[in-house]
């Protein structure tokens, strides 16, 4: 039997649910020929009103799993677990390559011409360090108007991305800042890519959204460039996901999301462990 290089192995991907998934949309453009395993855990959505020690242990129980399934490198493409989790992972795990998510308050800076940023993010993701820090480091002289969209996150795992109930919830976040004179908007969290085109059906175009996973796409390259573990295959990387819930839901929505599908498992958790089911 022909041992299987590290290149070969594949890249692993998580969040709480299905935000992930505008992530792995983004590395799929950028790294065709990568195999990645996509974790959702979705048993625990959300995970940004809960608190930060829960979500690091998740963060922790997934990154061990995606690492036994063979996982060469981890992309946490959830903010509120990169806030939450993303320090001790590096720690925990010294030899593999962790790629986070930060808000993206650094591009809105620079590129804001009023002056004023909008940034959509979860609970535990604005009361983390990460957030604290960003916003210390690239923020000065620009005023920042912020929003945790209540039920957003719930809407678009049921796949909601166009109802009245989501474009209410958008509504109420985005008028204020709207009304302040907002030009930039920062998806702060996975989940909100997928109602970009909704977000600029209610600011125009003069407002600029901006979805992080593209630069993550190409960090992920960098990394894995870096250290000689860029799949060299000639044909399109094989997708694997798992959840933690009802498998039917997540394989119905990757189409929806994704625009392509692949091998959906079921795994439960068992004292801070994944099993498969
Ligand atoms: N997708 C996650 C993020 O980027 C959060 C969703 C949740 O609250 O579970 O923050």
């Amino acid at each position: 039997m022909s041992e299987t290089l590290p290149s070969q192995q594949p890249i692993g991907i998580f969040d709480s649910g299905v935000g992930g998934l505008s992530v792995l949309r983004a590395i799929r453009a950028e790294l065709p020929h990568e195999d990645v395993l996509y974790f959702g855990d979705q048993a625990h959505i959300p995970y940004g009103s809960r608190g930060k020690d829960a979500v690091r242990d998740f963060s922790v129980g997934i990154t061990r799993f995606l690492l036994n399934q063979g996982a060469k490198l981890i992309v946490v493409a959830c903010n509120t677990a990169s806030a939450a989790a993303l320090h001790e992972l590096r720690l925990m795990f010294p030899d593999i390559s962790f790629v986070g998510m930060e808000p993206a308050v650094k591009p809105a800076a620079e590129t804001t011409q009023s002056g004023k940023v909008g940034i959509l993010a979860t609970p535990t993701t604005f009361s983390g360090e990460l957030y604290a820090s960003v916003v210390e480091r690239f923020a000065r002289g620009v005023e920042i108007y912020t929003s945790s969209c209540p039920g957003l996150v719930e809407q678009i795992e049921s796949g909601a991305l166009e109802t009245d109930a989501t474009r209410a919830i958008l509504e109420d976040a985005l008028n204020p800042m709207l009304a302040a004179g907002v030009d930039t908007i920062v998806m702060g969290c996975t989940h909100y890519p997928f109602v970009i085109p909704l977000i600029q059906a209610i600011t125009g175009p003069s407002v600029r959204t901006i979805d992080p996973a593209p630069a993550i796409a190409r960090q992920t390259r960098r990394l894995l460039t870096g250290s000689d573990l860029l799949n060299g295959q000639s044909q399109l990387g094989e997708l694997r996901f798992f959840t933690s819930a009802e498998p039917k839901n997540l394989s119905q929505l990757l189409l929806t999301l994704l625009g392509e599908t692949g091998l959906v498992t079921g795994v439960r958790w068992e004292q801070g462990s994944i099993i498969p089911d």
